[in-house]
């Protein structure tokens, strides 16, 4: 059986990317700070589901988790990494700023480390890791966010580069969701946005497909493209 980690996975896409992976035949490990949620998660699924607690702000001890969950399991096929955080953040609070940073920079680095490492180390894998449209432009909302979502998106770019070298099945995939309806979303009477199912069908899509990068739901295609063109001086005042 294939076996699948998903950090991130107690709401949202991570939750819903979860019990497709459970449903099509994988061992899934799954991680969060709320366990209560992956626990629910786990009763609702058939098939062997690993429940372990993770805090990914905490780096060095989240890597620790991350690599003895890998072990238990006996490796793994697939990881991936959904935690992330983000809030509108008008004030510009430095607090806010900061804990962005720390979990989607810090945090996603070294979840991608002991991954890549891992399947390094057995040969082949595969790392997703949840960027976002916004990894495109900078963003007045929350400038971490959109900072901390482009570092994921390059972060991956670079690790694909680094494995083409190498010659090894291991594939990297960048997901980069515009608007999904999840608790994330605080923004209310938004366009286009995708009940978190729809978005989690496209991810696994994605990942069956082995896509470098995919935009979720797929019409985000369209405001990607005119994101990459717009002028600065134009997206400066918008
Ligand atoms: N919703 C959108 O419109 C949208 C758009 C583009 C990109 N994204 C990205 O999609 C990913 C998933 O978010 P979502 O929309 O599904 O929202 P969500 O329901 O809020 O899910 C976020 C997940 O991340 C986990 N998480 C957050 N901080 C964590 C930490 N310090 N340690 C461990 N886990 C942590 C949460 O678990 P715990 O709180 O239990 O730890 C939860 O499982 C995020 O990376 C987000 O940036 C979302």
């Amino acid at each position: 059986m294939k076996k699948a980690i998903v950090i991130g996975a107690s709401s949202g896409m991570g939750r819903e990317l979860a019990g497709i992976l459970a449903g099509s035949g994988y061992v899934v490990g799954v991680m969060a700070r709320r366990v209560p949620l992956l626990d629910e998660l786990r009763s609702e699924v058939k098939s062997e589901m690993l429940v372990r607690e993770i805090d990914v702000a905490d780096a060095e001890t989240a890597m620790e988790k991350l690599a003895n969950l890998i072990k238990e399991m006996g490796g793994a096929d697939l990881i991936v990494i959904s935690a992330g955080t983000g809030d509108i953040n008008y004030d510009f609070k430095w607090q806010q700023e900061k804990d962005t940073v720390v979990t989607n920079v810090l945090g996603f680095a070294a979840l991608a480390n002991v991954a890549i490492h891992h399947f390094i180390e057995r040969g082949s894998g595969h790392l997703v890791g949840i960027s976002s449209i916004a990894a495109l432009r900078g963003g007045r909302a929350s400038p971490a966010y959109n900072a901390s979502k482009a570092f994921e998106s390059n972060y991956m770019e670079g690790l694909r580069q680094k494995i083409a070298r190498l010659r090894l099945p291991i594939t990297v995939t960048d997901i980069r969701p515009g608007f999904v309806k999840t608790d994330m979303l605080k923004a209310q009477n938004v366009f286009w946005a995708s009940p978190p199912d729809k978005a989690a069908m496209q991810i696994y899509s994605a990942i069956e497909r082995k896509k470098s990068c995919a935009y979720v739901t797929r019409r985000w295609r369209l405001i990607a493209w005119l994101m990459k063109i717009l002028p600065a001086r134009v997206y400066e005042r918008l």
